[in-house]
């Protein structure tokens, strides 16, 4: 049995897993459905860089998520839905009914020339079709890409075309609070520069009036009623694509980071049972954006894995009111809560009066992923939601990750406000310098590497394997680099610091500056940017942005507006710059090389102490940027 229970057991099993990782892996993966067991566990290197996991082991996730349950469990509940208006009414799944639901759904794609590993994006809300699609996907062994709904038409249309979807799944509109967002008319756009699209689907949720294309656009009610419920799984290989799943780094445009079918499925499961504890009979709650990989692995697969129940939830925290959170808790009984630091910051400053209504008295474990959180946060989770008797798990992973690595097992680890704590079994975790060299002992900081595989590390970047290599394995040889600054207390436990590279965490979502800058650098009047985080009360990170323009006699109000607009249309809205100071010239060492440092200070407003720079090819700009803080 792959569930711990106790501490002495965890530092057991950890011990197994270091000695003896094949061994640990394989044992963990015995608890699967498969077709065909593996001939082997694993092999590896990491500077081409190379992993596979149970090698020519034969499954379907799908099966391990549905049909595996459906004997015993059938009629137990996969998914309560709630929606964006609270007085909509919930909508259920058994996990019979997901299964019906999948298959049909799996024929409907089959029928429209899916075949597997096409690849297949998905732009919806939050709805339970969007996981409907997901899964029809993997039983057809289908990749699926899905883009996160508030990315603007310019990216999904770059994300569709650098991994070449053949279809789009998608709905008319999207709730969100009060707005209600023509989703369909942003793929319109997207898919007039996507040569590889045939064929779309589009589920109706909100009604809105839609442009269906003769030929291309299909209703997916009217698709699904004739469809039958039998789909046979595709059988996949262990190594078989299962996803990509985009997101941003310290250069270039996104890259679709790739995770593969036996691994993921073994590390999400293993690693959802044992960070929350998760009891048969319970309630989980994962707040997350099945856009992002929290919502891949624990709205999803993790939890569906398990033969977990969960929530799923379309709106926002804050509507109607700040207290819809809580009232959701009280409402649907939910035993475990998974939210970020940014959420819970918004909340907490919109005041007790929302939370203390309600009596929370279901909960039994909190959780929080997506950036470091701030002691104070921390504090208040555990006051007022947690009443001080539910453990905190703060969750340390990556998209790259698949799946949780640094984190507390609930009332097994002992916690402490802003530490990840211990590394899962399986997850080797080192720290060094710049140069590379390790940092050994306790009581210490420097950059947090991984120097051994676990099974749901990425694969590569789709379409550019040396991408791959150079964002996470050319850094320092041999092993993974996470782009994360991290301390080791003299207790060992862990605790992330934040990005060492040019990613910005805002709101717990990954930002590169370059994207931004070259969002910015579209405008007709930007001459250069540069863009820097700084501390921001609730997104945890706030955007920065330096901008050199042309035009002098220019407002810089309209000019702000202006550029705000570029980058909501380029990007989305969720990488618009907080601030914008126009400034003559940037901070740049004799190579050319902006010297960032200084722009994060002044963002933070730290004004100071600059460093030392002399070496700036001119240093007068310094005090121009100082006296021009925003
Ligand atoms: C980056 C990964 C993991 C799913 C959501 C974000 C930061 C994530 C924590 C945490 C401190 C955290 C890191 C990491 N991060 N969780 N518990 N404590 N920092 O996934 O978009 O791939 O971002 O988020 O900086 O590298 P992502």
């Amino acid at each position: 049995m792959s569930r711990i229970t106790t501490i002495e057991q965890y530092h057991e099993q950890y011990k197994k897993s270091v000695d003896h990782p094949e061994a640990f892996w394989a044992e963990i993966a015995d608890e699967f459905t498969w077709k065909k067991k593996w001939d082997k566990v694993l092999d590896w290197n990491f500077s081409a860089p190379e992993v596979s996991w149970f090698i020519n082991g034969k499954f379907n996730i799908t099966e391990n998520c549905l049909d595996r349950h459906l004997e015993k469990d059938g009629d137990k509940l996969a998914y309560t839905w709630e929606a964006n208006d609270p007085k909509e009414p919930n909508i259920q799944y058994t996990y019979k009914e997901l299964h019906a639901e999948v298959c049909r759904f799996a024929n409907v794609l089959k029928k429209h020339g899916a075949v597997k590993a096409d690849r297949i994006c998905i732009y919806m809300p939050m709805i339970p079709q969007a996981v409907i699609a997901m899964l029809a996907c993997a039983r057809i062994g289908a990749v699926h890409s899905v883009v996160f709904a508030g990315f603007s038409a310019a990216s999904l249309a770059g994300r569709i075309q650098d991994s070449d979807c053949k279809l789009v799944i998608t709905s008319d509109g999207a709730y969100r609070g009060v707005k209600d967002i023509p989703i369909k008319e942003v793929v319109d756009e997207a898919l007039e520069t996507c040569a590889s699209v045939t064929k779309v689907i589009v589920y109706q949720r909100t009604g809105t009036v839609v442009k269906m294309n003769a030929g291309r656009d299909y209703a997916w009610d009217e698709e699904m009623k004739n469809a039958s419920s039998v789909c046979p799984a595709e059988e996949m290989d262990s190594e078989d694509l299962l996803f990509i799943l985009y997101t941003s780094g310290s250069t270039g445009k996104p890259k679709g980071v790739v995770h593969t079918c036996g691994g993921y499925m073994v590390f999400t499961k293993y690693s959802f049972e044992n960070v929350f504890q998760y009891n048969p009979g319970e309630l989980f709650w994962c707040t997350a954006d099945v856009g992002w990989v929290t919502g891949h692995s624990y709205i999803v697969y993790g939890p569906l894995l398990a033969g977990a129940s969960s929530l799923l939830f379309e709106g926002i925290p804050t509507w109607p009111d700040p207290g819809r959170f809580w009232a959701m808790v009280d409402k649907h009984q939910v035993n475990i809560l998974y939210t970020a630091p940014t959420a819970i910051r918004a909340l907490q400053a919109s005041g007790l009066e929302y939370v203390t209504p309600y009596k929370l008295n279901s909960l039994r474990v909190l959780g929080s992923v997506g950036e470091p959180i701030n002691e104070e946060a921390w504090a208040w989770y555990d006051t007022h939601i947690g009443k001080a008797r539910c453990p905190i798990v703060d969750t340390w992973w990556q998209t790259e990750t698949g799946g949780i690595l640094i984190s507390p097992l609930a009332a097994i680890t002992k916690t402490k406000p802003g530490f990840a704590t211990l590394p899962l079994p399986g997850i080797q975790p080192l720290l060094v310098d710049e140069k590379g060299t390790e940092i050994l002992g306790n009581g210490v900081e420097g950059n947090l590497c991984i120097r051994f595989p676990w099974p749901s590390i990425i694969r590569t970047t789709y379409g550019d394997h040396e991408r791959c290599r150079q964002a996470y394995f050319a850094t320092y040889k041999n092993l993974y680099f996470t782009g994360d600054g991290c301390r080791r207390d003299a207790d060992g436990y862990y605790r992330i610091t934040g990005r060492v590279d040019d990613v910005i965490n805002v709101s717990g979502h990954r930002i590169g500056t370059a994207e931004v800058e070259n969002a910015i650098n579209m405008h007709a009047d930007v001459v250069e940017s540069a863009v820097v985080g700084y501390p921001h009360d609730i997104k945890g990170q706030g955007i920065y942005a330096y901008v050199i323009c042309t035009n002098s006699e220019k407002n810089p109000d309209s000019l702000r507006k202006e550029i705000i607009a570029e980058v909501m249309k380029l990007i989305g809205p969720i990488a618009k710059p907080d601030k914008i100071q126009v400034v003559t010239g940037l901070p740049k060492t004799r190579s050319g090389k902006i010297m960032r440092r200084i722009l994060r200070k002044v963002a933070e407003g730290d004004l100071s102490n600059m460093g030392d720079i002399s070496t700036l090819l001119d240093p007068a700009v310094v005090e121009e940027i100082k006296k021009g803080k925003i």
